[in-house]
């Protein structure tokens, strides 16, 4: 397919989007309006290297990139497992490294190691329930949180939360603890699959330079 394709990005708003942005500089794609933190605009073109990039919410990204709204996304692995779209996971980009983990009171140990009925909160509802289904084999009641999920066990909504671990600062600030390590996460660059077929040069090279830059 010829040059004068745009190549769409979708990129995760938030913590992530600042450092693809810088990622993105590195190889010498630039796209400045998307700095601007007081813009409302959504999307952004480089007409010299025709290239398009929006912002949108993580959990959409790989929506867009299924669909062929956008060819290629950046976005956790996290919300990609929680999505469970059609794309290719063609790259892991080693920045927004964190974990996804099992967390709670310590008295809440004992229950996961009895396979009790337990409740478990989650803004990740799949993946919470893929990891005590098929992994563990032990059936709980999965409560969906959007945010600060954190509350749960401390207002006794569920006994343990499945949720992102970076620092670990905001369970120690609230009392709670790792019980047990779902997987490792960190950013990666997703990539439609019709996108794959009709770009494979451009998306390649952009692939190979992003590499030689991690
Ligand atoms: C995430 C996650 C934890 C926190 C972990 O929440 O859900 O709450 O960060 O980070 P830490 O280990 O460095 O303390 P986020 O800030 O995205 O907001 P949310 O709780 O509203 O989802």
């Amino acid at each position: 397919m010829s040059e004068d394709r745009y190549l769409t990005f979708a990129l995760g708003k938030g913590r992530l989007a600042n450092k693809t942005i810088e990622l993105f500089e590195k190889i010498g794609i630039t796209c400045e309006g998307m700095k601007d933190k007081d813009s409302r605009r959504l999307i952004f073109t480089n007409e010299e290297l025709k290239l398009r990039f929006f912002l949108a919410k993580g959990p959409d990204v790989p929506t867009y990139v299924e669909y062929g709204a956008a060819d290629i996304g950046v976005v956790g692995k996290d919300t990609i497992m929680e999505e469970n779209r059609r794309v290719y996971e063609v790259l892991d980009l080693g920045y927004g490294r964190c974990r996804m983990c099992v967390c709670g009171p310590r008295s809440s140990e004992d229950l996961l190691k009895h396979h009790e009925m337990i409740r478990v909160a989650s803004k990740y509802p799949n993946i919470a329930k893929d990891y005590f289904y098929n992994k563990k084999h032990q059936t709980v009641d999965i409560i969906k949180l959007n945010g600060s999920v954190e509350l749960g066990p401390i207002v006794k909504l569920a006994d343990v939360i499945v949720d992102i671990v970076e620092t670990g600062s905001t369970l120690k600030e609230n009392g709670l603890e790792v019980l047990e390590e779902i997987c490792p996460l960190s950013a990666r660059m997703i990539v439609n699959q019709v996108s794959m077929q009709m770009e494979p040069v451009r998306i390649r090279k952009l692939i190979q330079e992003i590499r030689k830059n991690l």
